[in-house]
Parts: structure tokens; sequence; C-alpha cells
């Protein structure tokens, strides 16, 4: 059955939220805007943002037919991990490409678009400013991971006032990246998000934000955030926590200021928005941390393509370094220093991990890797070593319960992400039989007995339900992960995946 609801919004001549349903299962869900009867966006939407969609507009999408269309999962213990795979395209390349093929001048098209929640999250609320987006649609050549999607840019500056609140869904870096575009516009605006975004903290941009002159903010500083745009000056900001999202949010306010804007990083994070500025025609200048970018520079639309998301990568490669005489092959995976931290760690921990037919295509170095088991020796990680590893934490959490051990100090951060990932990391790994401490900035996994397996709860985060997986594969009898849906974030048919490469 198809349950389908119309909304009427600003920019579009209709737009429909469809739900595929079999009984009171949801199987595929999607957004369509029209113009005048033409198709110029259709995304595939997880559940809870079709819903998200249907409380906004005071409809209901069929009370009943609609649910969580997969509420737990069950993971077999496997003795290997096996395959050669091609990853969805990169989160956080996505996000920048996306936003700045919105501000540029002209038309820009990305090939391998992430087609998780998130980035569908940035796409929305780019349509949702007046952006025509086309897409993701899947390429005309038929390979099924190169959706494409088109964006007609506004030009900086050029973006049209919400007439609702945008919805950054999960997706902690739609709402800080777009916080920083939206304070160079000359209107008011409000991005909310799902309860886990809406406990995530704001100071961080809404300071220096509001340094460089909008006007910006938030209940308890955190979402729903409230921006007042205006003619912004550059600002000489150093950040007082690691963290790319800031970085990108400064510089991409940057753009739309008087003067210079300068972001001083102690400790370098993921370098996507400076390989990404000047692939749409900006310049900037980043030596030894010091990122400085000229204001009011225009951009021009282009075509990228996006690499394979190296911290999605990660959950197969520590599948394979955790389990004896597994190999994995990953093709055409983004191979930029600053995100490939954990396949150093790999290689220390006593794994085989090569890189194949690496390139470099706009700015970002990709490749294919094959990993295959070696040792699993203990990992000790302080602060120096987490920026490059952040995302990665969790699944290297779940490796070390495989006889390994990893401590890991200077990682407060992690309570602010998806979930306060120390505790809940902690909790998960726990129930399915790890010994696991917590630690106020980290945690520390003693992996001397196998997993008895368990039930454990992704709590609303994407990469701890993956890595609960990776984890459970070597557990003495099935685990079962609860709310394990919550992998479309990022990962959608992560679950197929590793049911296809594990081997019993
Ligand atoms: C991201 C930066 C990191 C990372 C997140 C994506 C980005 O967050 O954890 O998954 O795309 O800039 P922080 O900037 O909060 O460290």
């Amino acid at each position: 059955m198809t349950l389908s609801v119309t909304i009427p919004l600003e920019f579009y001549t209709s737009a429909r939220a469809t739900a595929d349903t079999v009984g009171a299962r949801s199987i595929r869900s999607w957004l369509q805007l029209d113009i005048h009867g033409a198709t110029i966006f259709n995304i595939p939407l997880g559940p809870r943002l079709v819903q998200a969609l249907a409380r906004r507009t005071q409809l209901t999408l069929g009370t009943g037919c609609y649910s969580a269309p997969m509420a737990s999962v069950i993971v077999h213990p496997a003795t290997r991990v096996h395959g050669r795979l091609r990853i969805p395209g990169d989160k956080s390349i996505s996000h920048r490409y996306a936003l700045l093929a919105a501000l540029a001048d002209g038309s820009s098209t990305i090939a391998r678009y992430a087609p998780g929640a998130d980035c569908a999250a940035t796409l929305a609320c780019l349509a949702a400013l007046g952006v025509v987006v086309n897409g993701p649609h899947d390429a005309p050549n038929g390979a099924p991971d190169r959706r494409v999607v088109t964006l007609q840019g506004r030009g900086i500056g050029g973006l049209a006032p919400p007439s609702l609140p945008l919805d950054a869904g999960n997706s902690g870096t739609t709402l800080r990246l777009l916080s920083g575009v939206l304070a160079g516009h000359p209107f008011d605006s409000i991005i909310t998000g799902d309860r886990s975004l809406r406990r995530r903290p704001m100071r961080r941009i809404i300071e220096p934000l509001s340094r460089m002159g909008a006007q910006l903010s938030a209940p308890d500083d955190r979402p729903p955030i409230t921006i007042r745009g205006a003619s912004l000056r550059g600002i000489d900001f150093t950040p007082p926590v690691a963290s790319a999202q800031v970085k990108t949010a400064i510089l991409l306010a940057g753009l739309h200021a008087t003067g210079e804007t300068t972001v001083r990083e102690r400790q370098a994070t993921r370098d996507h928005t400076e390989r990404a500025f000047p692939v749409f025609g900006a310049k900037l200048t980043h030596l030894d941390g010091v990122i400085t970018l000229r204001g009011g520079q225009r951009l021009r639309g282009t075509n990228v393509t996006v690499p394979g998301d190296a911290s999605s990568a990660a959950f197969w490669a520590a599948a394979a370094a955790a389990l004896p005489h597994s190999d994995v092959t990953l093709d055409d995976v983004g191979l930029n220093p600053t995100r490939t931290g954990f396949l150093k760690l790999l290689e220390r921990v006593g794994a085989h991990v090569e890189r194949i037919d690496t390139t470099e295509e706009g700015g970002e170095p990709r490749g294919s890797l094959r990993v295959r088991h070696g040792g699993n020796a203990l990992l000790e990680l302080g602060p120096d070593d987490v920026p490059s590893v952040i995302d990665e934490l969790p699944v290297l959490a779940a490796l070390a319960t495989h006889g390994g051990e990893l401590h890991v100090t200077g990682a407060s951060e992690l309570r602010h992400k998806e979930s306060d990932r120390i505790t809940a990391l902690a909790t998960g790994l726990r129930l399915l039989g790890a010994r696991i401490d917590e630690l106020e900035d980290g945690f520390h996994v003693i992996g001397d007995r196998q997993l008895q397996g368990g039930t454990a709860d992704a709590a609303g985060d994407h990469r701890l339900a993956m890595a609960f997986a990776v984890a459970a594969l070597g557990g003495a009898r099935p685990s079962e992960i609860l709310n394990a849906e919550i992998v479309d974030v990022s990962y959608p048919g992560f679950f197929d995946v590793l049911k296809s490469i594990s081997q019993r």
C-alpha cells in the first residue's frame, strides 16, 4: 500500500511525502517536490524525517500505517568477513559540496552524494532556502552508488528566507555549517533538529558568529538556534575545541564577510572545507594550522564526485582486522590523511592494510583499501590522537573486544556527539559481554574474554549501532541491537552488507 500526503510549501507548487507500507511496516519513504508538474527534488527519507515533516505540517501520516522499518536487528557471530565492497559517498564531503553548490553562481552536479538521512537533511534545508535541488537520482551509467544531485546555485548571500524552521534532523554538521552560511544572510531563520541534536552544544558557533556581527541565540545554548543574519566582518579565531564543524561554519561565514577571516587550529581536524573551496573557485591559504580566507569572493558551479566515506569503511576494516582469515577490499574510499588515522591504528595493532590505485580528484585523495587480520595489540590513545579518529573511536572499541585492548583519554568531545558516546558505548558493549571502564574523558576496553552476546541499544546513534554490530560478530551467541534503524543516518543498507560479507 502507498500512503501519500501532499503539503503546500512556499517554493514548490506541490510537495508530497510518500511511504510504501506493508501492513504496519513502512518499507520505503521519500519526499517529492514539484514545480508546475516537474519533479525537481526527490529524496528517499528516513522515517524520522517523514514524521518530522508530518509534525511540522500538522498532517497525520495514516495512523497505524507508519512505523520504523527496522526496530531491532540480530547480528550472528562470524568466523570471518570476506568480500569486495563499495562504500556510500562521504557524508562530510557531501554536506560541504552541497552548501558550496548552493552558494555558487550557476549549476553544480554532485555524483555519489551520500545516501543517508543527514545529507538528505542538508538538501531539504537548502531547498527550503530557495535552492532548486534535483535528485539525487541514479546516474545514467546505472552504477547503484553513483547517485547524482544537481543544485542551481543562488550566489553568495543569495539564499531566500525560509518560511518555516529548518529541520537538520540528526545532523550536527547540517546545523552548524548552515548557521555559518545563514549568519551572512540578511534575514531571520531558525534551525532545529531531532531529540539527539537538540541536546548538542552550540555555544562553540554562537560565540564566533556573534563576534562577526550576526545575532544568534539558543535556549541553554542548544537547538533550536535562531539566527538573525547581518553584514559580517572577518575575524581571527582560535576554536577552543578541535572541531571541523566550527572551523567550517566560520569559513563559510567568512565568505560573506568583509575583510579576512582566519581560523587557527591548535589540533588539525578534517580539512575537506579547505580542499573544497578551491574546487568551487574560492582562494584560501592553509599553512601550519592557520587558514585564511578573503571575504566577498564568488564561487562558481562545478561538477564533483564524492569519494566513499572513510568513516563508513572503518566498520568493515575493523571487522576484517578483528576476525582471523578475513580479507575485505573496499573500493574508491576517501583517503584524506585527516580521516585515515584509523588505518594507521589498524596497522599498529597488527592488521595488514594495503592502499591500492590511489589517485586524487577534486582535491581529495582516494583509492581502494584491502584489510586483512593480523594481530590485535594494545592501543593507547591520548588527546593528540583523538581528532583524527574522533568518529572511529566506537568501532576501535569494538575491535578491542575481539582480544585487543584500547585505552583512550582526552576524548571528552565524545560526550557531545549523537549520543553521549562514552556512556552509551560503555553501556552497550557491557551488555554484549565486554569489559569496559568509562572514564570522564574516554574509556578503557580490555578484550580478555569472548563476548557472550546480548542486547544493546543504539541509543539514537548510528555509529554505535554499527560498532555494536562489529563487536557482536565475536559473540558466543547472536546479539540483538535495538533501534538499529538509526544506521540510516549515514549508512542505509549497513546490515544487508554485514550479512553479505559475514561467514559463520
Ligand atoms: C564533522 C566533524 C566532526 C565529526 C562529524 C562530522 C564534519 O565533528 O565528528 O561526524 O563533517 O565537519 P566535530 O566538528 O564536532 O568534531
